[in-house]
């Protein structure tokens, strides 16, 4: 049966999300003769005139090993809770019924929603609206749950840890102490997996609140033991015991999350005020999320497109396709979206970081 479908991308971007398009369309196009159409700006394609395109072969040629998304995203954008104005005010109004007039009227049968847990959770509620959906998971923090991993975790981490080799040397050749802020702003993944591929010192994550007379021993007592310098990951999200987390800016009409960081910077001026070492502050920031997807993240977004396309084809709706070992499989969205996928303070990935000698503030 010929179907047109429909794919966005919401949230924030990250690298393997056009290798995700491409597999959508080729799959679609070639194997099943469908049609697709694009909708831009994630979730926002829904909220103004205009925002949608074919997607043919030509479209995706080329597209593999480019950063970010060809259909644009955003993470602001959320048909259910919409500022629109009404007598001179903004107001936040539900405008999911024209969400779903439009890809009615697109002739949309199945729509393929890319996002982590925000975005999956608005795809959610769009299904209970009578839109057909499929997800596939995406976010560099890997806090998804149901599925070992998400696309976009793999170069986050790759950017993470080459980043880290260069402020080794750096920090070696100044007696200095280097602080590296990372994304993760629930969960703490990339400081982890990245200090431990990079040779951190401390690793601070938002699971496990840190103690700073902790942190300062173990710097201390690695420079009595001889090595002048130390290298410090820390998740944006982390916070000292008793304390909370650092907001760069609060939540307001235009951001519906507060934005995180700054707390590199905080744990610097608390080194500096308990050892008597230089130290620096590296905000790796967006560089994690931009560039060019790793071999593993292509691969990984191509088979989940492909598995969506499949899914949508046995009438599969209100799943997410998932990785399983080395496998693609598919969960309820609904499972998926119900908690994040944290760090166990007990985990192996903890126990290793402690076995190597890395402290993560406890
Ligand atoms: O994709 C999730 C994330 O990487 C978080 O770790 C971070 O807090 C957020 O994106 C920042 O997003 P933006 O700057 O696009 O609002």
């Amino acid at each position: 049966m010929k179907r047109k479908i429909g794919i966005l991308t919401g949230g924030g971007d990250c690298p393997g999300l056009n290798a995700v398009i491409r597999g959508v369309v080729k799959s679609a196009i070639i194997r099943r003769g469908w049609d697709v159409v694009g909708i831009e700006d994630g979730f926002d394609g829904f909220l103004g005139p205009g925002k949608f395109r074919p997607l043919g072969l030509a479209e995706v040629r080329g597209i593999l090993p480019r950063g970010g998304t060809i259909l644009g995203s955003s993470n602001r954008g959320n048909p259910f809770s919409c500022p629109v104005e009404r007598d001179g005010r903004m107001v936040e109004t539900d405008i999911t019924d024209q969400a779903v007039e439009t890809i009615k009227g697109l002739g949309i049968d199945a729509l393929v929603a890319v996002g982590g847990d925000g975005s999956l959770k608005i795809a959610m509620e769009l299904m209970k609206k009578g839109v057909p959906i499929v997800g596939i998971p995406k976010t560099i923090d890997n806090d998804l749950m149901e599925t070992d991993v998400t696309f976009g975790y793999n170069t986050a981490l790759e950017t993470a840890t080459y980043a880290l080799d260069k402020l080794h040397s750096t920090a070696e050749s100044h007696h200095r102490v280097m602080i590296m802020e990372v994304m993760g702003r629930y969960a703490g993944w990339i400081a982890l997996e990245s200090g431990i591929s990079g040779g951190a010192d401390v690793i601070l994550i938002p699971e496990i609140p840190f103690d700073l007379v902790t942190v300062c021993r173990a710097i201390d007592e690695r420079r009595r033991r001889g090595s002048a310098f130390s290298i410090l990951v820390v998740a944006e999200g982390a916070y000292p015991r008793g304390g909370s987390r650092v907001v760069r800016n609060r939540a307001d009409e235009r951001h519906q999350v507060e934005r995180l960081g700054g707390i590199g910077d905080f744990v610097s001026r608390e080194l500096i005020s308990c050892l008597d070492m230089d130290t620096r502050v590296t905000v790796l920031g967006h560089l994690q999320r931009g560039g060019s997807p790793s071999t593993f993240d292509r691969c990984l977004g191509s088979r989940f497109g492909i598995s969506a396309v499949q899914l949508i084809e046995q009438e599969q709706y209100g799943q997410m396709v998932c990785l399983r070992g080395r496998d693609i499989r598919s969960v309820p969205i609904e499972k998926a979206v119900r908690r994040l996928k944290l760090v166990n303070p007990r985990g192996q990935m903890v126990t290793a970081a402690e076995e190597l000698g890395i402290a993560v503030g406890r």
